[in-house]
């Protein structure tokens, strides 16, 4: 019986040794091999490398073979394109139907796909998206929203929870909204949208709207299900999700596959691969699904590969929330961020069970980029996401704020790197906090 994400509203830690052993599963989560000791907390920004899906990249890499031909190693290499395409779209996204876009990065899809509705489809005098998109996504509506000669809608966020309400999404979907656009979770908040709702209500409203979620913040920590969903379009970047930088991948559905797009003209309506597509980039994200099936199986007793994969993730999703509570609230030895004074949680809501691993604070006294700095002297790297950066001046202003230092772990971390974390964040509060 799998454990459902409400059972447990504070989540549940993995054993030690076995969160040891998952670490041990990836590249320097401890130790920078030039720069010494370090806690990495930007997982946001990429997550640390799995060794299996780095490793059979450079496997497949080593090989010239154009996987166009006959011989056997060309074949081979082939056949963890195809295979890979296969797990990606049923294992990762749930998919039944649709087809893979894959692009050099997730925000290269987000434009092709968002160009293509808006391009094809003939109808609807507006779109809509929400004030916290990364910029792939917002950009591409505002860009297809001006040559298509239809209005940009932008939904406000929730300053509170740094979320989007669906009550607020559907006072910007009407009948003539062609396309929305609604992130899985924030890359800044960490705050999950209940995108299924979203969904189904602005389907109420209108049928034949088409929806696209950006779910390359989500995708490291939850479950994607594009059928359950019911979603046009979902991305993902797998550099963000333990595997390696180079491309990003995006499920397109059926009726949005057969749109006029970028293909050669004799391939299928439904071919979305344009050229001679790494194998490596398929076999390291088939790796990354073999890790988080063989967390899976612990909790799943299943031949079904997307069941057992299901698994793995909400057991993720579960170790992930009892780090965020244990930083957030604390234990009997070591203050939580909520507890020391001079520092901020920002958009931190109670209910961790629409939040991924992320928090996005600030301490009084110090500037963020600052901040962020002498993090980095005590061996702990986190980022800031602050208003005069492009990435995120409109979406941290947003949120109500100026700024914030993101913290990102991930699961495969442990209470030692909290209480570390926190130890320093406390150091640090005292240093300078007035
Ligand atoms: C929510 C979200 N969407 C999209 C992207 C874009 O990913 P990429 O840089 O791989 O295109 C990012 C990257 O930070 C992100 O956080």
């Amino acid at each position: 019986m799998v454990r459902k994400r409400m059972d447990f509203k504070n989540g549940v830690l993995f054993q030690k040794e076995y969160q040891q052993f998952l670490k041990s599963k990836f590249y320097y989560p401890d130790v920078d091999p030039q720069h010494g000791k370090r806690v990495f907390m930007d997982n946001s920004g990429g997550s640390l490398r799995l060794k299996a899906a780095v490793e059979a990249k450079v496997e497949a890499e080593k090989f010239p073979d154009c996987p166009e031909r006959i011989h056997e190693r060309s074949l081979y290499l082939k056949g963890l394109v195809e295979e890979g395409t296969k797990q990606i779209m049923e294992i990762v996204f749930g998919a039944k139907s649709g087809a893979l876009m894959t692009e050099l990065t997730a925000s290269q899809t987000m434009f092709q796909a968002v160009g293509t509705i808006m391009e094809n489809v003939k109808w609807g005098t507006n779109a809509v998206t929400s004030s916290i998109e990364h910029p792939s996504a917002y950009d591409s509506m505002e860009y297809y929203c001006e040559k298509t000669g239809r209005e940009f809608r932008v939904v406000p966020a929730n300053q509170v929870t740094g979320g989007v309400d669906v009550d607020e999404v559907m006072k910007y979907v009407d009948e003539n909204t062609c396309l929305l656009s609604i992130m899985a979770a924030s890359n800044i908040s960490g705050n999950i949208m209940d995108i299924g709702e979203i969904v189904r209500r602005a389907r109420e409203m209108n049928p034949d709207i088409y929806i696209v979620s950006d779910a390359v913040q989500h995708a490291p920590h939850g479950v994607m299900d594009v059928e359950k969903l019911g979603v046009d379009v979902m991305n993902f970047a797998p550099y963000k999700f333990f595997g390696v930088r180079g491309c990003g991948f995006a499920y397109v559905s059926e009726r949005v596959a057969t749109m006029r797009h970028h293909k050669l003209a004799g391939k299928n309506p439904d071919v979305w691969e344009l050229g001679t597509s790494a194998p490596g980039n398929f076999a390291a994200m088939m790796s990354v699904i073999d890790y988080v099936c063989e967390i899976g199986t612990a909790e799943v007793k299943s031949d079904d590969k997307r069941a057992v994969f299901k698994a793995g993730m909400e057991r993720i999703h579960l170790q992930e929330r009892a780090l965020l509570e244990r930083m957030l609230n604390g234990t009997d030895e070591v203050l939580g961020l909520r507890n020391m004074k001079g520092v901020h949680v920002y958009v931190d809501t109670q209910d961790l069970t629409q939040r991924d691993l992320i928090a996005a604070i600030g301490i009084d006294g110090i500037g963020f980029t600052e901040c962020v700095a002498e993090y980095q002297k005590r061996g702990i790297t986190v980022y800031e996401r602050v208003n005069t950066s492009i990435y995120s001046k409109r979406i941290v202003e947003a949120l109500g704020l100026k700024g914030a230092i993101r913290v990102s772990p991930m699961h495969c971390q442990g209470t030692d790197d909290i209480d570390y974390f926190l130890k320093v964040t406390s150091e640090l509060a005292q240093k300078y906090t007035k």
